[in-house]
């Protein structure tokens, strides 16, 4: 009995982990997707290609642009390493 509830709680682990977005990604699309999705002039696929290992960069963008508003400084953090690729 207890070597069944191991695997499922197991199982249940590896469905977490496999299907969670990362929080970078998730407020991506909250936020930036709307203009940044793949038919626009700038999409993402462009964007994390061009910004690979700058998360500062994006964030300087970020700063002066008015996309960045209402967001914290922490959400632009997030969201400019989710798109660097580092951590
Ligand atoms: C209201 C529309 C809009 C939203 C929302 C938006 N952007 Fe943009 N973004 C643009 C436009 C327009 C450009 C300039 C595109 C161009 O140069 O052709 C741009 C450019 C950029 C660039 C520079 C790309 C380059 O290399 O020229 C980055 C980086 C970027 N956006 C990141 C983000 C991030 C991160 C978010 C979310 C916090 C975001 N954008 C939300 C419209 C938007």
């Amino acid at each position: 009995m207890v070597r069944y509830l191991c695997l499922i709680a197991f199982t249940l682990l590896l469905i977490q982990l496999g299907f969670s977005k990362p929080e970078g990604q998730i407020l991506f699309e909250k936020n930036c997707l709307k203009c940044h999705g793949e038919n626009s002039r700038k999409p993402l696929s462009y964007l994390k290609r061009e910004y690979k290992g700058k998360p500062d960069e994006i964030k300087e963008l970020a700063k002066r642009c008015p996309w960045a508003r209402g967001l914290s400084d922490k959400e632009i953090d997030i969201i400019s390493k989710w798109l660097a690729g580092v951590k």
